[in-house]
């Protein structure tokens, strides 16, 4: 079924639950970016772990990476009525950006915060996320493992 807007809502299809990974800036460069910080793996890689998941829990994810604040944005609005749960890694934007606050702030589903790096341990300006108070769960510092966990106690809350 489609709303007005030509969106898929959740009265659709099957009776899966349907889950939203949001990956922020310069993640698509994980493998070659920082791998001390960040791990080997890619993105794909990553990606790929998290629909084995999914399959294995009997969901379906769909994830979803850009390097623009904006499309960010529009990607968490078309959410709304449309995702049972989103886990977002907003990266560099966890820090900065109220826009994304504000978007995710509209939806009424569980939101899991992750990140690859623990990042109380490094610089003092990673300290401040600007969704930790909105969401239902975080988890930092399992490197790519902590997707999957993320994943995990989502469906967990469903
Ligand atoms: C990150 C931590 C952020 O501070 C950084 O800007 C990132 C990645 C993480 O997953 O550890 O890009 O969100």
């Amino acid at each position: 079924m489609e709303n007005g807007e030509g969106v898929k809502t959740m009265s659709d299809k099957s009776h899966r639950k349907r889950i939203l990974v949001i990956h922020g800036p310069n993640l698509n460069m994980l493998g070659k970016r920082e791998p001390e910080i960040y791990g080997h793996e890619s993105l794909a890689e990553i990606d790929a772990r998290l629909q084995e998941k999914g399959q294995e829990l009997g969901i379906d994810v769909e994830t979803y990476q850009s390097n623009h604040e904006g499309a960010l944005v529009d990607k968490i609005q078309q959410a709304a009525g449309t995702v049972h749960g989103i886990v977002i890694n907003p990266a560099a934007y966890t820090h900065t950006s109220v826009a994304i606050r504000d978007a995710l702030a509209m939806l009424d589903i569980p939101l899991v915060e992750i990140h690859l790096s623990n990042m109380n341990k490094r610089e003092p300006f990673r300290h401040q996320s600007m969704i930790a108070d909105i969401v239902a769960a975080r988890i930092a510092g399992f490197g790519c493992n902590g997707y999957i966990l993320a994943l995990e106690g989502l469906v967990g809350m469903l």
